[in-house]
């Protein structure tokens, strides 16, 4: 996956403005900050942060982010997204997402904390194609004083649920649940302590009568645990000169980790397992684990015999779902 051209000048646009020294510094606080997940201050508190994360980290939020709502349109194909609410918005990377996936939008709504990243996004959406995009409506409100919605047909809490305390987020997300329409999307980063912040995500929708549209095949207590492990993606995203500049290392690309759930007011039964580690392609056989629809992680391998199991489980990857 890579970002359009258009919006790649737009981040550059914007990061030009830092001078290069502070963007490379601001990149390694930010970076830090992340990696010790410790919320109790902003991650991004500056021009300078601000400009690094979207050089560093909306390629990636962004590429996740894409990659859910593709999952929802392939599981939920006829229902249609004509509003969005998104909570804690940073640049509004859902809405940029959103407009390409879901061309039916009508209407976005962003609520945003941070007076900067309101004005960032606004200065993106300026430079944006997309009519739903640059008339998009953002509201400076923080989320921990109370939320008041109207409904939305799709409700997205991206890498933000993870950064509220936990009572916070608890209150957060029953109201992003009521504000939903059709879909609760939360996504966080794929470390253990975003799969747990998902993990208990889903348990309090469960408990509050959502369907599981995605990843998960099954209502059941989420086996990962169980068995040591934690629920995660990955998405490989191109890397631009400037991200290689400012995080080092030679590829040309990377791979983002990330956890998510699909919430959904009514939804069919998933069919099939979802495929939740790299398969295993080997000659003539091919190693796969498995979250089946009876809550358990199942290891299969699948030989060259099975002619068309075969043929299908060769083009499968990592986060598929997978029809025996
Ligand atoms: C890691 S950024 C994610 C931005 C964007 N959703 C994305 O996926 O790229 C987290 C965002 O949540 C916002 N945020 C954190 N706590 C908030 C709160 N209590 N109320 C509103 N926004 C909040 C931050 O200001 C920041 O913009």
């Amino acid at each position: 996956m890579r970002l359009s051209a258009e919006l790649q000048d737009a981040i550059q646009r914007e990061t030009d403005k830092v001078d290069h020294r502070k963007l490379a510094q601001a990149t390694a606080q930010i970076t830090e900050h992340y990696k010790a997940a410790d919320f109790s201050t902003p991650a991004v508190a500056s021009e300078a942060h601000r400009a690094a994360y979207l050089a560093v980290r909306l390629p990636a939020t962004y590429a996740a982010i894409q990659r859910v709502f593709a999952e929802i349109k392939l599981r939920a194909p006829r229902e249609e997204i004509v509003s969005l609410l998104d909570l804690g918005a940073g640049p509004g990377t859902v809405l940029l997402a959103a407009a390409e996936q879901f061309p039916q939008l009508q209407q976005a709504t962003l609520i945003e904390s941070d007076a900067g990243w309101i004005a960032v996004g606004k200065r993106l959406a300026e430079q944006s194609g997309s009519t739903i995009v640059q008339q998009a409506q953002w509201l400076k409100q923080d989320l921990r004083s109370g939320l008041t919605c109207e409904k939305h047909d799709l409700v997205v809490i991206s890498y933000t649920l993870g950064e509220l305390p936990q009572a916070a987020a608890e209150a957060v997300l029953n109201k992003a649940w009521k504000c939903a329409a059709k879909f609760l999307v939360v996504i966080e980063p794929g470390t253990r302590r975003g799969f747990a912040a998902i993990n208990a995500a889903r348990s309090a929708l469960l408990a509050n009568a959502a369907m599981i549209l995605a990843p998960c095949p099954h209502h059941f207590t989420c086996p990962m645990d169980a068995v040591g492990d934690w629920c995660h993606f990955s998405q490989r995203v191109e890397r631009t000169s400037q991200h290689r500049q400012l995080k080092g290392g030679a590829l040309g690309y990377e791979d983002e980790k990330f956890s998510y759930l699909v919430a959904a007011k009514s939804a069919a039964p998933s069919k099939g397992a979802r495929i939740v580690r790299h398969p295993g392609k080997h000659s003539g056989h091919v190693k796969l684990a498995l979250c089946t629809a009876k809550g358990q992680i199942e290891n299969r391998t699948i030989t060259r015999s099975s002619k068309e199991a075969y043929k299908r489980t060769r083009k499968a990857g990592w986060g598929d779902l997978w029809i025996e």
